[in-house]
């Protein structure tokens, strides 16, 4: 067995490492164990910063794909770094990730933003984070995404639902880094369904034009490539509600990953970023979605989780029982112009204090009969298809 310690008693390297970022509940191991060996891939019940200078050779790694802590203030159960601190956290890991990526290997981090406290401004701890892997660790950034999660709810609620002077925030962002500025990649593999015009214009063929923006539309567009181009917006609801994973977790008493992401969005990159056969790295590991989608596309994975409940949860995503195929949806979202229910320049004047008065009732606020749909742009948005 291997040696366990509470990391608030333990006075090694490993938990002085981050304890004064992390107040954290959780047991780690003074070696590094195998939690779960699995055909392609392994979790590891470590901290990560350790796991990488122990175990990991230098240029070893095609993809680190990975979701850390955020910078929140409603924090999670296991543990958030302050904004102010979270720079200096995150390199020490960062200097690691450079370490071990190989040379035409990607860095794809999920972070969501985060507000000041008590004012409704945000934090500009995720950009400063970015600023510091190129500026000073001489990452490149290949492309930034958005991941546009469509059934989040309005948050935070004082500011979008009370003082209504913010909208939802819904979006994080996803930055792609490499080591050299050509990782390799190919975009041939996450392309999207055509949407109903472009599969018109194929069938039917298009008059050459010169369009508003000034680029020329030759024929070029009429040769059909098997799929859209997707754009660095990815659309992917976070809905789990009744997977395999979560009834696991549910007849065992552990609870869940309480911060998880769809699997729709580590496969997008590790499809579009590496091959079968390659290695890929979550050092925040989580309930290890990064190694569930890993194995099913057969790349060699590690996922390094710290807190001993979500290793337990986490192992249930490679149970031998397991019977659900993966979720999916319609594939696509269709969702209306910005701003399009609004009803011409007579609405009341804007907060000359900017809400800084709270509003007495909020429902008083509600109170905009007359809107009309101006503009019935709908657009489609693809999501990626599986
Ligand atoms: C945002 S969550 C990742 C969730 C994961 N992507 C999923 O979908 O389940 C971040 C995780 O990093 C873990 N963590 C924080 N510091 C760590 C460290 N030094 N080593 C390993 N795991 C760590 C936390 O316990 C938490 O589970």
């Amino acid at each position: 067995m291997f040696a366990m310690a509470r990391c608030t008693t333990l006075p090694s390297t490993i938990c002085s490492i981050f304890a004064p970022a992390f107040e954290m509940r959780y047991t780690v191991p003074m070696t590094t164990p195998i939690a779960l060996q699995t055909e392609y891939g392994q979790i590891i019940h470590a901290d990560s910063l350790a796991y990488m200078r122990d175990s990991l050779a230098d240029d070893s790694v095609d993809l680190i794909f990975t979701s850390p802590p955020f910078a929140l203030l409603r924090k999670k159960d296991y543990g958030n770094v302050e904004e102010d601190k979270y720079v200096e956290w995150f390199r020490s890991f960062a200097e690691q990730f450079h370490r071990i990526l190989k040379p035409t290997g990607s860095l794809v981090i999920d972070i969501g933003g985060s507000w000041i406290p008590g004012q409704p401004t945000r934090s500009l701890y995720h950009f400063e984070l970015l600023i510091m892997l190129c500026r000073k660790l001489e990452f490149h950034l290949a492309q930034e995404f958005h991941w546009w999660n469509p059934s989040k709810l309005p948050t935070p609620a004082e500011w979008v639902n009370v003082r209504r002077i913010r909208v939802k925030d819904a979006v994080n962002c996803v930055f792609w880094l490499s080591k050299t500025p050509w990782p390799k990649a190919s975009n041939r593999r996450v392309l999207t369904p055509y949407s109903d015009s472009m599969l018109d214009l194929l069938e039917n063929g298009y008059h050459a034009k010169l369009r508003p923006s000034g680029h020329d539309i030759s024929d070029k567009f009429q040769t059909d490539n098997g799929g859209a181009i997707p754009p660095n917006l990815l659309a992917i609801p976070n809905t789990e509600s009744n997977s395999f994973y979560l009834r696991y977790c549910r007849e065992r008493n552990i609870k869940p990953h309480p911060a998880r992401f769809p699997a729709r969005l580590p496969e997008f990159f590790i499809r579009m970023l590496t091959d079968a056969g390659d290695t890929v790295f979550d050092p925040f590991g989580g309930s290890c979605v990064t190694g569930e989608v890993s194995e099913r596309l057969q790349r060699h994975w590690t996922c390094c989780e710290v807190v001993d409940e979500y290793v337990e949860g986490a192992k249930g995503r490679f149970h031998t029982e397991r019977d659900d195929a993966e979720v999916t949806d319609a594939g696509y979202y269709k969702i209306l112009s910005s701003a399009a229910l609004w009803n011409g320049i007579e609405d009341d004047a804007l907060a000359a204090d900017g809400g800084r008065t709270r509003p007495k009732s909020p429902q008083s606020q509600n109170n905009q009969p007359n809107l009309t749909i101006q503009s019935r742009g709908m657009q489609e948005v693809t999501t990626h298809p599986l």
